[in-house]
């Protein structure tokens, strides 16, 4: 089972793909994780993100085994993220990675989701079950403040606000695979539920899913016949 996530900064999707991960066993990848690598390298090499050879050049050096590093989390690399993920050439190259992973996920597992701002488009358009996340600007820098405190990150409120809209522009506006929903993708407004509610929203639909048989999702997810049996009655209209 392959599923794909979207949507704009600290809206959700990291967690709603984790949440997925753990119910239906599934590989995940946090596909910002790649951008922000590339970011480091640029910065770390004394660059700001708007060369784009230079930012190339970085995500072809980039492993999927730097993607655990915390630093990558931090502020100012979202910020020149967004910068790099501009480039077609540094897109295309992650591109590889992304396919890569969702074609062949970590062993033991029964498939991938990942998340980012393209997925259901461009990395993934036959995903078996695609999710949209939309949350109001407010309830978004709620979110990212607590994820900021945390983790121990200064911050200043004013800061953060004018970067999330200034990101959220920046990938919206793009020519190379702009953030948007996928036609055939669930959308689900978080605005004014929790992440909780995000996640039993999303588990309903994915085995819902016309392309999820319900033999194999109960399988998958482990669950016992009469938990799968309140699944059913529970999706009957
Ligand atoms: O955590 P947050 O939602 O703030 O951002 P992220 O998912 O870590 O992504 C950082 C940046 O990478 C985004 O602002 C996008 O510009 C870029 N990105 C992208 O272009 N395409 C993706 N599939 C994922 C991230």
């Amino acid at each position: 089972m392959i599923i794909a996530i979207d949507g704009p900064a600290a809206v959700g999707t990291g967690t709603l793909a984790r949440g997925l991960a753990a119910r239906f066993n599934l590989g995940h990848l946090d596909s910002g994780l790649l951008y922000r690598a590339v970011a480091a390298r640029v910065l770390a090499g004394g660059g700001g993100g708007h060369d784009p050879d230079q930012a190339a050049g970085a995500a072809r050096a980039v492993a999927m085994t730097e993607l655990a590093e915390p630093a990558l989390r931090r502020e100012d690399v979202g910020r020149v993220a967004s910068m790099v993920a501009v480039h077609p050439a540094v897109r295309q190259v992650l591109l590889g990675r992304q396919r890569d992973f969702a074609r062949r996920p970590p062993a033991g597992t029964d498939g991938a989701v990942l998340d980012g701002r393209d997925i259901g488009t461009v990395v993934l358009p036959d995903a078996d079950v695609k999710f949209f996340l939309t949350g109001s600007l407010d309830v978004r820098l709620v979110r990212r403040v607590k994820e900021l405190r945390a983790r121990g990150e200064p911050f200043i409120q004013a800061r953060v606000e004018q970067d999330m809209r200034e990101r959220d522009q920046r990938d919206r506006s793009r020519a190379a695979a702009p953030l948007a929903a996928a036609t055939d993708a669930h959308v689900i407004d978080t605005t004014e539920i929790d992440a909780e509610a995000v996640l039993e929203t999303a588990c309903r639909l994915v085995r819902s899913s016309p392309r999820i048989s319900r033999t194999k999702v109960r399988r998958k997810s482990g669950a016992p016949s009469d938990t799968a049996q309140k699944v059913r009655s529970q999706e009957s209209p």
